[in-house]
C-alpha cells in the first residue's frame, strides 16, 4: 500500500516534465505545487536521481504519439511511476 502526504514527509516524490511549447511545464508546475514536491526538467533528471524518488510523476506532451522523452523512465527504474500527457488541446490552458 502507498502512503502519501504533502511535504515530503511520507515518500520522496519528483514531477520530471519535458515541454518544448510550455503546457506539460505548466500541468508540472500545477501538480508539483499541489504534493509541495520537487519540480524537475527532463535533462536534469538521470538514473540516480530517479533511484532517489519513492514516486516519479512524469509528464510530456504527444509527439507523433509518443510521450516526449518518455524513455527516461522507461529505461531506468522507478520505484512507483505515474505518467501524465497531453496533445492538442493543451492551448485551451486557462490564465
Ligand atoms: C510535430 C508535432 C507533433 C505532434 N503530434 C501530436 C500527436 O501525435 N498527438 C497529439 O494529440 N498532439 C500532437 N501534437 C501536439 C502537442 O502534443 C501539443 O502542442 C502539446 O501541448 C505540446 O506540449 P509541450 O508544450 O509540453 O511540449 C504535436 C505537435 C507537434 C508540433
Amino acid at each position: 500500500m502507498l502512503f502519501y502526504g504533502k511535504g515530503r514527509d511520507f515518500m520522496k516524490t519528483a514531477v520530471i516534465y519535458k515541454s518544448k511549447y510550455g503546457a506539460a511545464k505548466k500541468y508540472a508546475e500545477w501538480i508539483a505545487g499541489e504534493l509541495e514536491c520537487e519540480i524537475l526538467e527532463h535533462s536534469k533528471g538521470s538514473a540516480s536521481e530517479l533511484s532517489k524518488c519513492d514516486l516519479i510523476i512524469y509528464g510530456g506532451g504527444l509527439y507523433a504519439g509518443m510521450i516526449s522523452g518518455i524513455g527516461l523512465v522507461t529505461k531506468n527504474p522507478c520505484k512507483n511511476l505515474v505518467v501524465f500527457t497531453h496533445g492538442n488541446d493543451a492551448n485551451a490552458l486557462p490564465d
